[in-house]
């Protein structure tokens, strides 16, 4: 067995594929989450102790013996870029020597979509470490494009015009794998995850209205519609302004960037939505007429 890869996020969406992967090529893991009845069985991984991001005693007992850590972002929130820091400290005191890290297209600490502004927070402070380190910068999934549809069969927000190159999850984890596996050809690069097309909400909503048999229509809000159109949710302000912005990123065309990182780093294309929606029917099965 070579060196030990901790996985985080390992009863995830993300996580979990990203340690099938490395259990089918033999590696040793320890598969790190907040409950260990959530995380997966595999060959060749141990769970580790219960720890959640924010909580460094914890995370330092979970890194003790790994060599490499493949940190997944935390669920989204107002203290997010503290638990990420805590997170890689801890990784830094036991001895960790690289960092993957799953980040976000267009990561910038002025980025229009507010959540991606702790990504490029989380990047900095890893790069302030010293250690290898590779981020991969994923857009928004595949599969959030058919959540996006609402009440009325409608993607609405404020998305102008602007593309959307989006991702599925396997692919980011075929690619993040590659990574891992990879050795130090990845050290210290930057890699946007994206799909093969950048397409418009618009087109989104036609190809989803194509699958389902059901008129899906995308409707442009302004900031202000919305702001109304969310406000039944009660959310806090800065979950708020990460659902809107987010539409916003689209829109100034910070998420219109098409990549060539997965098929270079995984041997074959990428997924588009259309691809997507025939091998994963349960994502839209809601949506039929
Ligand atoms: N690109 C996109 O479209 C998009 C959309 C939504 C979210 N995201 C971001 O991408 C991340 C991974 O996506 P995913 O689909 O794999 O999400 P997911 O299926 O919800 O998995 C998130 C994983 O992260 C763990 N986690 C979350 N917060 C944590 C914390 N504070 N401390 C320790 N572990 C924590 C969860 O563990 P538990 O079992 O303990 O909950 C879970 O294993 C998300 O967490 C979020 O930051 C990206």
């Amino acid at each position: 067995m070579g060196p030990v890869i901790a996985v985080t996020g390992a009863s995830g969406q993300i996580g979990g594929r990203v340690a099938r992967r490395l259990a089918e090529a033999g590696t040793a893991q320890r598969l790190v989450g907040r409950d260990a009845s959530r995380l997966p069985d595999f060959d060749g991984a141990v769970k580790a102790p219960p720890a959640s991001y924010d909580d460094g005693a914890a995370m330092r007992r979970a890194l003790e013996g790994a060599d490499t850590l493949f940190l997944v972002s935390a669920r989204e929130s107002a203290d997010r870029v503290r638990e990420h820091i805590t997170a890689v400290d801890a990784a830094v005191a036991v001895g960790i020597r690289r960092i993957v890290y799953v980040s976000f297209q267009s990561a910038a600490p002025d980025a229009t979509f507010t959540f991606a502004r702790d990504h490029w927070h989380t990047e900095q402070h890893i790069r302030d470490t010293g250690l290898r380190h590779t981020f991969l910068r994923d857009s928004l999934y595949l599969a959030v494009l058919p959540a996006m549809v609402g009440a009325y069969g409608a993607i609405r927000g404020p998305g102008g015009q602007g593309r959307i190159a989006a991702v599925a999850h396997d692919d980011i984890a075929d690619a993040a794998a590659a990574v891992l596996l990879g050795g130090d050809a990845h050290d210290h690069l930057t890699y946007d995850l994206t799909g093969p097309e950048a397409i418009t909400l618009a087109e989104a909503a036609a190809v989803l209205t194509r699958f389902t048999g059901r008129l899906i229509e995308y409707i442009a809000e302004s900031r202000d519609q919305a702001y109304a159109s969310r406000a039944q949710y009660n959310a806090p302000a800065w979950e708020m302004a990460g659902w809107v912005t987010s539409y916003e990123a689209i829109a100034t065309g910070e998420m219109a960037k098409v990549s060539t990182a997965i098929p270079m780093l995984t041997g074959r294309p990428a997924q588009n939505l259309a691809g997507y929606l025939t091998t994963h029917p349960q994502a839209w099965e809601h949506l039929k007429a």
